[in-house]
């Protein structure tokens, strides 16, 4: 994806499939829904949401939902991935190491489809420099 990723030929339609997903979240404690949607460098993309559960610490993130559906279905290179929040979310640490693990040149775009004119982007580097690695 060129930047900057928001300008990408690609960015309306992962909005959109973020924008879905996140009407699908389980979030009855924060009342706060997420949906990702998560493109493969050969143009695939997979959606997550978050869902929430009575045992707090067991919610899982939209991010990391999205990244476990597409590593089930054999993807593991991405090139970008959208996370529609509002107001406008930046992914939480978890989720950071998370899609640093699969590469460090990964665009992050965090948007609001609620408020079109908030959009952020970074790079999965960019997110979490000092990631920890085994390398
Ligand atoms: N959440 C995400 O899905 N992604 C993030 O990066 C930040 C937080 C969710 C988790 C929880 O269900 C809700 O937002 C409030 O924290």
């Amino acid at each position: 994806m060129s930047k900057p990723a928001e300008l990408s030929p690609e960015f309306p339609s992962l909005v959109q499939q973020a924008t879905e997903a996140r009407l699908k979240g389980y979030a009855p404690y924060s009342n706060f829904l997420v949906g990702a949607a998560l493109l493969t460098i050969d143009g695939r993309t997979f959606t997550g949401c978050n869902v929430e559960n009575a045992s707090y610490g067991l919610s899982i993130c939209a991010e990391r939902a999205a990244i476990c559906q597409a590593v089930a279905h054999g993807h593991r290179e991405f090139r970008a991935i959208v996370v529609a929040a509002s107001p406008l979310a930046s992914p939480c640490g978890a989720c950071r190491q998370f899609i640093v693990e699969f590469g460090r040149d990964i665009s992050v775009i965090a948007c609001d489809p609620e408020d079109v004119t908030q959009v952020k982007h970074w790079t999965s580097e960019q997110l979490l420099p000092a990631r920890f690695s085994f390398e």
